[in-house]
């Protein structure tokens, strides 16, 4: 079975820098990639943001902190992901974006590496035409905050073979986290019930059902949820949240995944959410205020 050192983790944007602290905090090497390097390097510097907050909260030995960003080396180009014996894909959720990674980093695996895909909802089966080996090629699912969700869900293609996914479990289990299975369907098992109810909300809001702060408010106390819906939206992303349903509708066909029209206006607008100061709340004072 691969024996796994070295992680390459592709795109260093929320995900993929959450990815990417994890493992380094488990011991594993970790090579952040992006499209430049000053990309990388942001995502690199948020982690060591984390964890300072980590260590002056008495959380992580400040030792510990420092050994795990020294194992981090962020890069700007992906020559030097040939020496992960893991890469994981968290690039923007756009079926060509991580084609065109895949056809790029794949000549550069050795063998034996495995190549994941951090996808939220777009089937394996089909990526792995774009990945050098089907079988070596698997769903890694992880939830966000990387550091604070305990859930990956890991996810079998039609060729994907089970020792690329027992060496994938054993990789979660190494850096703490609880693995469910998933057939490869759209949106596997949390987001295929996830978005459906974040698209909801946007309906309800869309019809003046209720105000963004009833919806998020009716959900927390209601349900017992941690955020509300359009809370949950705005941290997601709104981009993200409408190629996932997008996704769903297209290879579905199936209209209960039609978007929100509020939610598309939102994206058309830019309002994507926290990642540009504005969705369903506005970011820019010390509090978020509700926009609606
Ligand atoms: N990165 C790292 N740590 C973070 C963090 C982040 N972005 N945000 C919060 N934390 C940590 C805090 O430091 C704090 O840690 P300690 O307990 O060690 O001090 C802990 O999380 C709790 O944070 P807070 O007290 O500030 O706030 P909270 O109690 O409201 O928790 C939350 C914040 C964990 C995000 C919580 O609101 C929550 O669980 N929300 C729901 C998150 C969720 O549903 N995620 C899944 C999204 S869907 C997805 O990811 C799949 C997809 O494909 C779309």
């Amino acid at each position: 079975m691969t024996d796994i050192q070295t992680v390459g983790v592709i795109g260093a944007g929320q995900m993929g820098a959450g990815i990417a602290q994890v493992a380094a905090q488990a011991g594993y090497e970790v090579i952040l990639s992006d499209v430049d390097l000053p990309r990388a390097q942001k995502g690199r510097d948020g982690i060591i943001r984390l964890l300072a907050k980590g260590v002056e909260k008495g959380k992580i030995a400040e030792s510990d902190a420092d050994e795990a960003i020294a194992r981090i080396t962020a890069v700007g180009e992906i020559a030097p992901l040939a020496g992960a014996q893991l890469v994981i894909e968290a690039a923007t959720e756009r079926e060509e974006v991580k084609r065109a990674i895949f056809t790029n980093v794949g000549p550069l695996l050795a063998a034996d590496a495995i190549l994941a895909t951090n996808t939220s909802s777009i089937p394996i089966t089909r990526l792995a035409q774009a990945a050098p080996d089907a079988g070596r090629f698997v769903g890694v699912h992880f939830f966000n905050p990387v550091p604070v969700m305990v859930l990956v869900e890991v996810i079998r293609g039609l060729a994907t073979t089970p020792e690329t996914v027992a060496a994938v479990e054993g990789f979660a289990g190494r850096i703490g986290k609880t693995v469910v299975q998933a057939f490869d369907a759209p949106g596997f098992v949390v987001n295929r019930i996830l978005l459906p109810m974040l698209n909801e909300a946007v309906f309800v809001l869309g019809e003046g059902v209720g105000s963004v702060v009833d919806i998020d408010m009716g959900c927390k106390l209601g349900l017992n949820h941690p955020m509300g819906p359009l809370t949950l939206l705005d941290f997601v992303g709104l981009d993200t949240a409408l190629e996932i349903l997008n996704v769903f509708l297209s290879t579905t066909g199936d209209p209960k995944y039609r978007p929100a029209p509020l939610l598309v206006k939102y994206v058309e607008a830019g309002w994507y959410g926290r990642k540009t100061g504005r969705g369903f709340y506005d970011y820019s004072g010390a509090e978020p205020v509700p926009t609606r």
